[in-house]
Formats: structure tokens, C-alpha cells, sequence
């Protein structure tokens, strides 16, 4: 699935989940007429509208009115209803206890909140059970394993504008937390990085534009805002006071679903982007970083290529630093030095995999244990993964430039004792299972576990010892939940039970008896079972927070870990498909030998040819790449952008050799992509694409323009591209624009600095064979009917387009028969007119343009002057330069 096709998934799920919970009818109700359990459901409910109420009875959790209706149809459950018998059944709907995750997962996963109500007190304490909403589940709040995807992180995100945009997002599964603020123009680049699942808003607090895309985008909670929010605890050191408020507010929603405070959250980061690459949202699209654009192939990309994380913090690591190229040239050599080192020595390549392999979501685990952490596994996970750090920090002296790094794994060897000495290898999955402390721990625990396993064997003595004092061969001492220990005679042997023996019970076929002795033995045998389970949960609750008292050290391992798993995965996507070190410098230039793409790479058959490029700010720095209809063009220039990338990333990139200029935004204008939904055409969104560009590129950006003005008619869509051209080499972004306006290439000819290349083919016959080899020069044709043979496009349709072309071409003026009349009257193109026409353009009308355009090149190149670092004699062949230039004007 595209991101666009799942966020119009979702907005179709919650506009309708709102309509749906809205009318749910409950209102309507006599409540008067209500049991006093239905009037507790209604109170309960009338806090919680808009979410489908799972409400606690016994083993089950029902639901009722609309909720029942639509879980009904969501869950595919069964929708009966309570009182059946009276004139005004209420509906109802239920779920056993035990397996309500999984349908809770799916409501949410279908946009739905779940509140979930328990029974808070014990039957029989008050008149009715009482009962409390214990936890409100939201798409941002989910916590269950399964629901949540490992390479992933779950945020909910909170919005406060005051002329720009305060942003808070926290992953409750991960306990991060960070504050982040970004001018109206970047929200969505920075919102489509962080893709939260949930983002809590006040229509009155965002101009209206804003939140209509934010809601066609993505799952809005709506909230109010209050002015006073107070403040809370982690939010005191945020000094930003409109940080501080966007944090509070989501710290309220998160404590409202939670219903309590949230212990796992304790420390809150600040997102600074200065050293960060900028994508803007197209970028991230097009370039398929992390989703893919096609839905049959998911993995085809760039995150598919490179993801070899062997944990999910690494995972999610990944994800971060794909989406976040770095612009500080020491912080990328650092890594690529680390991912060289991994890269020449496969020996400690396999050893740190190995070891990682052992080492599960201690990032998630450590916060599940702080949230709610009744399974006993997790501990005995996160001990294993504690130890397998530990293992590699005792390794450290190996690890060259990582060495430090490894080094500063704390070893917490005092918590892996704890519990390697309190739980056992292979405890239940829940505490209230219990048997899950190893013997040797407790001493109390240990006398209580022996008076159980004699009094097991005083029972089983007494077996034998009453078959032979009665001769009643099948009698049995036996036990159930209800009537505790008895020993049972079948009824043909009833006769023979001795005087001391008391009925219990009557069965059928049998009599079920209990001795003074027995009776006392169970009281025993039973409260020795209580105060072990006790004595168990105790020890259990107690670990747990000496645990959670490492949360900061088990978290600074996770980064630990994360990272040095990103830079393995770099290493052995390096080493599978051979990709070279880059090497990085501060200034304007590109120099990429024998590139490939490294997703289009992975998924040919035949080979991949790769190209060369050469781009700096002196000579050329803007290519117009034309050529046939399935070149290569899009793939060139993607590739190109991805190789920059994947340098600032410092990863390795497909290609022989790479000097890599830092570059400090990258933007991309690509293909048609229809935002129907948002009210714009195709051409709209190519405009507004554009003029997003236009607006915030600078020399420090890379710009790949695909195709661009192709969205209208011939002149317009010319014009715009040529327009565009210029203004960009005015501003001096690196550029590829790959364009089928062979008429755009004349501007090689008064622009320095643009440079024409095209994609070779041979023409062998009737056949064209590609070679996908970037050459300098123009095309002079597109090809495009013959590519549409290829694909299919009826032979009649073909030869008469090829018809059609020729006359176009030959400027065949001449008669025409009828039939083709009709066409020439309605044609489209006609390339000698609009040479004709393009004559006309460049002579006049725009000349003054042209004009304009190498004006604001001329003041670039004056601006970029460095006076003090200019000698005398240079100064004076430059302004030479300069005035020569100003001359031909
Ligand atoms: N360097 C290459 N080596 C091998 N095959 C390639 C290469 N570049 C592209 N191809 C193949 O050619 C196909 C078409 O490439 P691409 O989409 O880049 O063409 P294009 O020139 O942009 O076409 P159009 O003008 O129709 O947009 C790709 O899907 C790929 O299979
Ligand atoms: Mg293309």
C-alpha cells in the first residue's frame, strides 16, 4: 500500500467511525428503566462517547447499543441482545476476556478508540460490582506487541500554532519523547518524517487550511484548548514556552488514556534540524525511502535494499537516519569510518551479528515491564539481551573505530545476576500463572513449596493407606476448585466407607466424602498455596522495580545497540551489493563514477548499466537530460539523488567512485501524482510541487525535476519548463531536469553552466535497442510511438499514429483528404509551427526574459565575489569577465 493510499484508507475509516459513533443511540434510552448494572454501563459510557466501550462482565467483555452494532459488523461477533424477552432489547455483542487484544488490535487498526472497563472490586464487596474505564486505547496509544510493527515507531503526536508550528511526539511503546518546533512551510515535510498515527489538534488553534490537509491526512483527535495547562513534572526544564504547552497537552491526553501518570516517560529531547538534510515531502515519496509508490512490490525500497538490522530498535533506527541525512561532514565520516571498518572484516562482521541476533526489543521491553509488565518472559528476554551486550563489550578491544562505543555498554551485571537468580529459564507468559521464581531464592518460598510437595505426598499416601484399610480398590482422593479435596467411592463400593468418612457430595455413579483429617490437611494445603502465589507476586513486583530503576541504562544499550546495527546493516549492504566508500567534502561538487540505483539494481534481470555524472558550481552544475520514452532518464537522475543520500546518511554508495558535496536540501518534482481528494488536479499538484521548489531551493540543494510541465498544453508546459530553468540556474542548485521538450536545450547554448546529455540507443532496423548510457548531447526524437507498440497499443491505432507523425514532421501542408482534415484541425503537435512559434518567442516577447535570466546570473556571480581573498590581478580578469558577459546582454 502507497502512504496515500493508506491515509485515504484511514481518513475513510475515521470519518466514518465519527458518523458511526455519533449516532449511537444510547441516548434515547429510559434510564429509569435500566438494571443497575446497565445505569452503571450508560455512566460509564457518557465519558467516554467517542470510543466503543468494552465493559467487564465476568469472563466476557460486552458491548452494548451502537457499539455492539458495530463490533458486530467490524469483528464479525455474533449481535444478540440483554432482556430479550421485553418490548425495547438492548443490543449486545461480547468477547471473552482472555482473547480481547486481538479484537481491540483490530478495531484500532480500523480507527476505532476502545475503552476498556473493568471490575474494580470483588463480587459480593457492594451491592454491585464496581467498575472503572481502565485504559482508553487510540491508534497513538496502542501498546500490544502484536499491533505494533518492531522496525517501526507508534507516535502520537500533538500540534500548537503560534506563527509557526510547536510540535510534540512521543512513542508511549518506546518511552521517547521530543519537542520539536518548524516553520508553517516545513510542517508537512516534518510530519510525513515522524508519520504519526494519531495527531491531537484544536481546530480553533490552526488556520483553517492547515487542518483541513491534517485531516485528510491523517488521524485527528480534536481537543480543546485550555490556556492554564499545568504543568507537568519531565515538562519544568523546557524553557520554549509554547514547547512546553504543545508537551503538556499531549502529556494530558496520554495520562487521560492511561488513566494514570505515565511512568515510562522521563526524559525529553529537543529535535534540533540544523545539521539535518531537509526532504520535503515529495522527496520522501518519490524517491521511495521507506514505502514504496507500487503495490507489488513492497520492498522495492531503499529501506528494502539496506535494511539487514537484525533488532527492531535497529530497525527503527534505520528508518531515523534514512530520513535524516546529516549535513556536518565530521558526524558522516565518523560513521562511514565505523562502517569501513565493519566493511574489511567479515570475521567481526559475523561475530556482531551473531551477538545482535541474541538481543531482542529491549527498548520496548524495558517499557512494557514500566507500563504493565506482568509477564514474566520479558524479564527473562531482557536478560538474555543484557547478557549478549555484555559479551560484545567484553569483545570491545576488537572493534577498532567502534571500540569506545562498545565500551560504554554499562554491563548491569548486578541486574542479570538478580535475574538469572530469581526467575526461571522458561517462566509462563503471565505472573498470575505463578511457579515462575527459582527454588534457592526465597527462603520463605522455599519452606512453603516443600510443605506443599509432602502434604501432595501425604495425600498420596493416604490413597494407599485408605484402599487398604477399606479394601475399596477404586477409591480416590482427589480435588477440584469448588469442593476442595474429598475422596471419592464409586457406589458399589459405598458399603464399604468406614464411620469416620462424612458425605460431601452425591454423583451419580459415585459418593464423594472429606475426614476431619483431610479437611484440616487442605486449609493447610490451600493456604500454602495462597501465600506461595503471594509470596511469588511479591518477589515478582519487586524485581520488576529494581529492574525498571535501570530504565535510563537499559535505554542508553538500546541506542548502543541500534546504532552499531544500522552500521552493520550499511556493511553488509555494502559488501551483497558493492558499494564504495564516498568520499565527503565541503564544497559544491559531484562526482559520481559508474552510478547505479540501488533499488532498480535489486530488481532487474538483465544487468544494470551504471553512469557517470560530473556537476560543480564553475562549470556545470545543470543537466537537461532528454531522450527516448524507457531510457533510463528517471532512473538516472532518481539515482542520483539516492546516491547523495545514501552518502550523507554515511552509508556507501552503488557506484565505482563518489566525491560527494554536502547538500543541505534535497527536492524532487516527479511523475503525476493525483490529489484528488484534496480538491487539486494533476496539474495543480505539479504547480504547487513546483512552486514549492522555487521557493526554498538554494546553491547548497539538489533539484530533480522530472518531466515537468507536461500536465498541460504544449506552449504552456514548454514555457513553464523553460522559466523554471532559468530561475533555477539563477539561484545555482545542482539540477537534473529530465525533459521530452527537446526545444528546452537551446538554453545550453546563452546559459553557462547548463550542459545537455541525452540517453543512447541504436536504431537497428525497426527496432531500437537501449543502451541506458548517459551521453553528452540532444535527442532528437522521443520514440514514444514505438514504445507504445511495445506496450500493446493496437496495430491499427500505431499506424496511424506513425501516419500522423510524418505529416507532422514533414510539415505536409499540402492536401489533405477528409478524414485527415478533421485530425489536422484538432492536432496537438505540430512541430513546425511551434518551431515557428518558438522563433517568434525567442525574438521577441521573450527576449527581455532571456535577458532577465542571465541578468540574475550576472548578480550571483558578482554576490559570490570574495574580495578579501581575491588578489589584484584576479580581480581585475574577473570584472573583465563580467563586463564581457554584461556586453552580449
Ligand atoms: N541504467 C540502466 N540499466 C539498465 N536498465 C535500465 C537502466 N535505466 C533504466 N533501465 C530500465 O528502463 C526502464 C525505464 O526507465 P525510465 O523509467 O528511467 O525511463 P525514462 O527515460 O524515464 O522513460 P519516460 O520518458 O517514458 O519517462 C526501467 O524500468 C529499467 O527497467
Ligand atoms: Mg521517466
Amino acid at each position: 500500500m502507497t502512504i496515500n493510499t493508506y491515509l485515504q484508507e484511514r481518513n475513510w475509516i475515521f470519518s466514518n467511525m465519527v458518523n458511526i459513533l455519533k449516532t449511537r443511540g444510547s441516548q434515547m434510552v429510559d434510564r429509569s428503566k435500566l438494571t443497575p448494572v446497565m445505569q452503571q454501563y450508560m455512566d460509564i459510557k457518557d465519558q467516554h462517547e467517542d470510543a466503543i466501550l468494552f465493559f467487564r462482565l465476568g469472563d466476557f467483555y460486552e458491548m452494548f447499543f451502537k457499539d455492539a452494532e458495530i463490533a458486530s459488523r467490524e469483528l464479525d461477533i455474533t449481535l444478540t441482545s440483554r432482556d430479550k424477552k421485553s418490548d425495547d432489547p438492548i443490543p449486545m455483542a461480547g468477547v471473552p476476556y482472555h482473547s480481547a487484544t486481538s479484537y481491540i488490535n483490530r478495531l484500532v487498526k480500523k480507527g476505532f478508540k476502545v475503552c476498556v472497563c473493568e471490575q474494580t472490586s470483588l463480587p459480593g464487596e457492594s451491592k454491585i460490582v464496581k467498575r472503572e474505564a481502565v485504559r482508553i486505547i487510540t491508534p497513538g496509544t496502542v501498546l500490544d506487541e502484536e499491533a505494533l510493527n518492531g522496525k517501526s515507531n507508534n507516535y502520537i503526536l500533538s500540534l500548537f500554532f503560534n506563527r509557526m508550528f510547536y510540535i510534540a511526539y512521543c512513542d508511549l511503546s518506546t518511552g521517547e519523547f521530543n519537542l520539536e518546533k518548524t516553520e508553517t512551510e516545513e510542517l508537512f515535510p516534518v510530519l510525513y518524517r515522524i508519520m504519526p498515527s494519531e495527531i491531537l489538534i484544536d481546530k480553533n488553534n490552526v488556520p483553517e487550511k492547515f487542518f483541513l490537509s491534517l485531516k485528510k491526512n491523517f488521524f485527528i483527535t480534536e481537543y480543546k484548548l485550555d490556556q492554564e495547562t499545568s504543568d507537568k513534572g519531565i515538562m519544568k526544564e523546557v524553557d520554549d514556552l509554547f514547547l512546553k504547552k504543545t508537551g503538556n497537552i499531549l502529556i494530558d491526553y496520554l495520562e487521560e488514556t492511561q488513566k494514570g501518570t505515565l511512568k515510562n516517560i522521563g526524559k525529553i529531547n529537543i529535535v534540533e534540524n540544523d545539521d539535518i538534510m531537509k526532504l520535503d515531502v515529495a522527496a520522501q515519496k518519490n524517491l521511495e525511502l521507506i514505502d514504496s509508490m507500487s503495490d507489488d512490490n513492497k520492498r522495492a525500497t531503499l529501506f528494502g535494499v539496506i535494511d539487514n538490522t537484525f533488532t527492531s530498535m535497529g530497525g527503527r533506527k534505520l528508518r531515523k537516519w534514512i530520513l535524516t541525512p546529516l549535513t556536518d561532514i565530521k558526524k558522516i565520516e565518523k560513521r562511514a569510518q565505523c562502517l569501513e571498518f565493519l566493511y574489511n572484516n567479515s570475521l567481526i562482521r559475523r561475530e556482531l551479528q551473531h551477538l545482535l541476533k541474541k538481543i531482542r526489543d529491549i527498548e520496548r521491553l524495558i517499557n512494557r515491564i514500566s507500563l504493565s509488565g506482568n509477564n514474566p518472559r520479558d524479564l527473562v528476554s531482557l536478560r538474555e539481551s543484557i547478557k549478549a551486550s555484555n559479551e560484545l563489550k567484553a569483545l570491545s578491544n576488537k572493534y577498532g573505530p567502534l571500540k569506545e562505543k562498545i565500551q560504554s555498554i554499562s554491563d548491569l551485571r548486578s541486574l542479570t545476576d538478580l535475574l538469572d537468580r530469581a526467575i526461571q529459564d522458561e517462566p509462563p507468559a503471565r505472573s498470575s500463572d505463578g511457579n515462575f521464581i527459582n527454588n534457592g531464592f526465597d527462603e520463605k518460598l522455599d519452606e512453603l513449596r516443600e510443605v506443599s510437595r509432602n502434604s501432595r505426598k501425604w495425600l498420596a499416601t493416604l490413597e494407599l493407606e485408605e484402599k487398604e484399610k477399606t479394601g475399596i480398590k477404586n477409591l480416590k482422593v482427589k480435588y477440584n476448585k469448588v469442593f476442595g479435596y474429598f475422596i471419592e467411592v464409586s457406589r458399589s463400593n459405598v458399603d464399604k466407607v468406614p464411620e469416620n468418612y462424612i458425605r460431601k457430595q452425591t454423583m451419580t455413579n459415585s459418593e464423594r466424602y472429606f475426614t476431619p483429617e483431610l479437611k484440616e490437611k487442605e486449609a493447610f494445603i490451600l493456604g500454602a498455596k495462597e501465600r506461595i502465589q503471594n509470596i511469588e507476586n511479591e518477589i515478582f513486583s519487586r524485581i520488576k522495580k529494581e529492574t525498571i530503576g535501570y530504565y535510563g541504562e537499559i535505554l542508553e544499550i538500546s541506542d548502543i545497540i541500534s546504532e552499531l546495527d544500522c552500521l552493520l546493516s550499511f556493511s553488509i549492504a555494502a559488501f551483497k551489493n558493492r558499494y564504495v566508500r564516498p568520499e565527503i567534502v565541503d564544497e559544491r561538487i559531484l562526482e559520481i563514477n559508474d552510478g547505479r540505483h540501488p533499488v532498480v539494481e535489486k530488481v532487474m534481470e538483465d544487468d544494470f548499466i551504471p553512469n557517470d555524472l560530473y556537476m560543480d558550481s564553475e562549470n556545470e552544475r545543470f543537466y537537461i537530460i532528454t531522450g527516448p520514452n524507457m531510457a533510463g532518464k528517471s532512473t538516472y537522475i532518481r539515482q542520483i539523488a539516492l546516491i547523495v543520500l545514501m552518502a550523507q546518511m554515511g552509508s556507501f554508495v552503488p557506484a565505482s567512485f563518489a566525491k560527494i558535496g554536502i547538500h543541505t536540501k534535497i527536492f524532487t518534482r516527479i511523475g503525476a501524482s493525483d490529489n484528488l481528494s484534496m480538491g487539486h488536479s494533476t496539474f495543480m499538484v505539479e504547480m504547487s510541487e513546483t512552486a514549492q521548489i522555487l521557493k526554498n531551493c538554494d546553491e547548497r540543494s539538489l533539484v530533480i525535476l522530472d518531466d515537468i510541465g507536461r500536465g498541460t498544453s504544449t506552449y504552456d508546459g514548454l514555457s513553464i519548463a523553460w522559466a523554471v530553468t532559468e530561475y533555477l540556474h539563477s539561484i545555482g542548485s545542482f539540477t537534473l531536469f529530465a525533459t521530452h521538450y527537446h526545444e528546452l536545450t537551446f538554453v545550453e547554448k546563452y546559459l553557462e553552466g547548463i550542459k545537455n546529455h541525452n540517453v543512447a540507443i541504436i536504431e537497428e532496423g525497426n527496432e531500437l535497442v537501449f543502451l541506458h548510457k548517459i551521453v553528452n548531447g540532444t535527442a532528437d526524437r522521443s520514440y514514444g510511438i514505438h514504445v507504445a507498440d511495445i506496450a500493446g497499443v493496437p496495430e491499427t491505432v500505431i499506424k496511424r499514429a506513425q501516419q500522423l507523425l510524418e505529416k507532422f514532421e514533414n510539415n505536409d501542408n499540402s492536401q489533405q483528404d477528409d478524414e485527415e482534415a478533421d485530425f489536422s484541425s484538432i492536432r496537438l503537435i505540430d512541430r513546425d509551427t511551434l518551431s515557428d512559434q518558438l522563433d517568434l518567442f525567442q525574438e521577441k516577447s521573450t527576449e527581455k526574459y532571456f535577458k532577465y535570466g542571465e541578468a540574475i546570473a550576472l548578480i550571483n556571480e558578482l554576490k559570490k565575489i570574495d574580495i578579501n581573498n581575491t588578489t589584484p590581478i584576479n580581480a581585475l580578469n574577473k570584472l573583465n569577465k563580467l563586463r564581457k558577459k554584461a556586453r552580449k546582454m
